[in-house]
């Protein structure tokens, strides 16, 4: 099954753009318009707050998912991470909505939750990979994410195809909800899928920034701001998760109320720049770190770069970004783990679905 890789996860890694094409193909009806089946679509126009439940990776596509639920369609949306929520339980709303996002539809956790709000007579729709899954099973409706099995414990196919659906999803709320949009997701899909063709064409690049940047680092942090915060923070998950290298993802503006103190000479700061609203602030934050000696590798998008940053992302939508930046942290995630050694398909004391709550 392998083929010619000589890993599951850079095979995964390589099949996103099969798998943005597979998913426009599925989500679209004959006359190429965006398609969500009905059920689903009336559930959510009913809902008057949606509740993203997930963990891990699936969690992270739901805070960008939670973005165009907002956006474009303007229904109030809330994401949680599946563990907390039976016990952090929030104030929930009349008429809530519940999406449980996984990969494997396995997850104890998000069952946990879907148990519970089911007792509750709550409704539930379920987006995962797997049909005929446990979540899916037990939820009232279902959306697939076509991204064929992912073996690799690490996730990178089916975020972006978390990302995708939930914008398609989001995009037919609105739609249906008549509220205009000003692109056209099909055609901005398929720009995606080029730009993250590019990048995966460019892995020897990519894999240069691991020898730059991570070849002895001990600790490393990502930082960005807006959308390019959640990606971050996907970002330090899929590093520490194979390399074993600490990791962690915040928010730009979040650097001077405590971690700047642990910044120190030649320290790997990853620092994403996408949005050009928040563009200018990012770029400040940078600096602050390299005042005190960070490391630091600038990933910008096309139209926002400057000179020296250490890597250009092809321009997409701006909502659309994060499907195109994180193919970059994966593959630096993927060849830090590869030049320390580590057992890249399955990293210790991990497994691919976490069935324990
Ligand atoms: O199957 P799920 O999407 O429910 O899994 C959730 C997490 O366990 C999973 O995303 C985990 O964080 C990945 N190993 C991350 O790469």
């Amino acid at each position: 099954e392998l083929g010619t890789y000589p890993h599951y996860m850079i095979k995964e890694i390589n099949e996103q753009p099969q798998v943005m094409r597979k998913i426009i193909k599925e989500y679209q009806d004959e006359h190429g318009e965006l398609k969500i089946d009905k059920n689903i679509i009336t559930q959510l126009n009913e809902a008057d707050r949606l509740y993203v439940i997930a963990a891990g990776t699936s969690y992270h596509a739901g805070l960008i998912g939670k973005e165009y639920f907002e956006k474009w369609a303007g229904v109030p949306t809330e994401v949680h991470v599946a563990s907390e929520f039976v016990y952090n339980t929030p104030l929930l709303s009349e008429k809530p909505l519940f999406i449980f996002i996984s990969q494997s539809g396995e997850t104890a956790d998000s069952r946990a939750v879907l148990v519970d709000i089911k007792e509750k007579g709550y409704k539930s729709l379920t987006i995962t990979n797997v049909p005929g899954s446990t979540l899916s099973r037990e939820a009232d409706e279902t959306l697939i994410l076509h991204a064929g099995p992912e073996i690799a414990v690490a996730s990178t196919k089916a975020y972006v195809a978390q990302i995708a659906v939930l914008a398609i999803t989001a995009a037919v709320t609105a739609r249906e909800l008549n509220k205009v949009s000003d692109m056209n997701l099909m055609s901005e899909l398929a720009k995606v899928t080029t730009a993250i063709t590019t990048v995966i064409e460019d892995a020897p690049k990519i894999e240069e920034i691991v020898t730059g940047y991570l070849e002895t680092a001990r600790n490393s942090f990502f930082i960005g701001r807006a959308m390019d915060y959640y990606v971050g923070l996907e970002g330090a998950l899929k590093l520490k998760e194979i390399s074993y290298i600490q990791a962690e993802g915040f928010a730009g503006g979040e650097l001077k109320h405590g971690t700047i103190a642990l910044i120190e000479e030649g320290t790997p700061v990853f620092a994403l720049s996408t949005q050009e609203k928040v563009d200018l602030n990012i770029r400040s934050n940078a600096q602050e770190v390299k005042a005190r000696g960070a490391n630091v590798c600038v990933v910008a998008m096309e139209g926002l770069e400057q000179q020296g940053d250490t890597y250009v992302i092809p321009k997409v939508d701006d909502m659309l970004t994060p499907l195109v930046s994180v193919v970059v942290y994966q593959l630096i995630s993927y060849y830090a783990a590869l030049h320390r050694g580590n057992d890249v398909d399955k990293p210790r004391n991990l497994a691919k679905s976490v069935t324990v709550e």
